[in-house]
């Protein structure tokens, strides 16, 4: 059980490079599965669900060499119909799109029912209502979704809500059934633009991606290709919020600005000083900061990924903000942690009101999930004194090297690895 320990109080100083897009990357690498050849791909986040996923790759018969750190060789010429156990998938929530990708390969389908981050209720109602518009039946029994089809038809998916998954997923099913497929109230969020231009390399038909309306028209060869991952708005919105709350002087090389446009103008309305370059973004924080209401919406809303840090440093901001989490049914389980700090914030359903405080404090907290995580970290820099972050697991699933980025900020931060024998004995007390 690792821990991050923070002395907090210095400011954030220097550059830091953003790596590639977590949400883009965990959607990509299944989607090689459909070239049936050598992909190269270029600019992979070094992270826990990249290597859950490589490692489901393997199982299923591809070969995957790593040709530096953040470039991968997959060739998905061998890849067999193969169940993919529960053990393997369970924990991820992107473990889904395997369901896309091989009912595309091989009109069938078997993997777990998705794990991931608990934000409250997460069904995947609109996966399935896609996979059975192109034709597909599907089974869930022993926590396994089973899917398969004689034969996959273009058709028109109106979806009930917008979603990121299931966006994907009904690309991903689409890309090889016969004619044409209209995916409509699509989600919009970059890595939907990524994937959907990396499915096109390989020799799919996709316009649209990006708006609400996708067209997908079947195709039936592919061939592998080189490409490269797009950069992780979230990982540098996250750095983007710990420069303005720690008052530093931060400089986010390998961004594309338009896609952090939410995050941008929300710092710079509450008083933060913002340049942008072409592929860089020069942030300077302020003494003080004002209130804000936020409200999280679809892509180009402000993003939901960004709410818990957001929230982070609204804590110590002039006044009452007004925090909506308009995505998730439970997206504050980092709020109890952020009060052991100090920090006063009501919880009300979906709606979290936060009274600026003048100081946080160290304390011992422990992470709920992912971006719960992110949120602590930056209240960690903030606050006077040490805090130790426990469960940091959550963290390394969808942020590469997080401390070692931080501490060539300038932070004051150190994971410290418990032994196992006295792991057991801090879990046995
Ligand atoms: C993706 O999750 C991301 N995960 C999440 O990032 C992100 O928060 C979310 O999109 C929204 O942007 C990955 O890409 C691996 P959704 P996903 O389907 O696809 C409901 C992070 O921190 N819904 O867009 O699961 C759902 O319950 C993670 O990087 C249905 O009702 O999100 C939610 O309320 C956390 N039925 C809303 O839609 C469905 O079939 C949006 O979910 C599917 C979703």
């Amino acid at each position: 059980m690792d821990k991050f320990i923070i002395n907090g109080g210095r400011k954030l100083r220097g550059n830091v490079n953003i790596s590639g897009a977590k949400n883009a990357a965990v959607a990509i690498i299944p989607a090689a599965i459909l070239a049936g050849g050598v992909c190269v791909i270029e600019n992979v986040p070094q992270i826990n669900d990249v290597t859950i996923d490589l490692q489901i790759l393997r199982h299923i018969g591809a070969d995957i060499r790593l040709l530096d750190k953040s470039t991968i060789r997959i060739d998905t010429k061998h890849i067999r119909d193969t169940a993919i156990p529960y053990e393997m998938a369970r924990h991820m929530r992107a473990s889904y799109y395997f369901l896309g990708t091989m009912l595309s390969k091989f009109n069938h389908a078997k993997v777990s029912m998705p794990g991931g981050c608990d934000l409250g209720d997460r069904p995947i109602d609109q996966h399935t209502k896609c996979f059975k518009a192109l034709g597909a039946d599907y089974t869930i029994e022993h926590g396994m979704v089973e899917i398969a089809a004689d034969k996959l038809t273009g058709t028109q998916i109106y979806f009930d809500k917008v979603t990121v998954g299931a966006t994907i997923n009904a690309m991903l099913a689409s890309v090889k059934a016969e004619g044409l497929t209209i995916i409509e109230n699509a989600a919009k969020e970059p890595h939907i633009v990524d994937l959907a231009n990396f499915l096109n390399t390989i020799g799919a038909d996709i316009m649209g991606a990006g708006t609400d309306v996708i067209k997908v028209r079947g195709v039936k060869t592919f061939k592998g290709a080189d490409y490269s991952i797009i950069p992780d708005q979230i990982e540098a919105g996250t750095y983007m919020v710990a420069a303005a709350a720690t008052k530093g002087d931060v400089t986010i090389n390998n961004v594309i600005p338009k896609h952090l446009e939410p995050i941008t103008s929300k710092l710079r309305k509450i008083g933060a000083v913002i340049e942008e370059f072409d592929d860089s973004m020069r942030i300077m924080g302020v003494d003080s900061y004002e209130r804000t209401n936020l409200k999280t919406m679809p892509h180009p809303g402000f993003p939901t990924d960004m709410q818990p840090q957001f929230a982070a440093l609204l804590t110590l901001a002039k006044g009452t903000s007004i925090l909506t989490e308009g995505i998730f049914d439970n997206r504050f389980r980092y709020v109890d942690e952020l009060r052991r700090m100090g920090a006063d914030i009501s919880v009300d359903g979906k709606v979290a009101v936060i009274e600026g405080v003048e100081r946080l404090t160290g304390a011992p907290v422990k992470v709920a999930d992912l971006r719960a995580g992110a949120s602590l970290i930056i209240a960690g820099l903030c606050a006077d004194g040490i805090t130790e972050i426990e469960e940091i697991q959550h963290i390394e699933r969808g942020y590469e090297n997080m401390d070692l980025k931080l501490r060539a900020l300038g932070a004051d931060i150190v994971k410290r690895k418990l032994p196992d024998a006295i792991e057991s004995i801090a879990t046995a007390i």
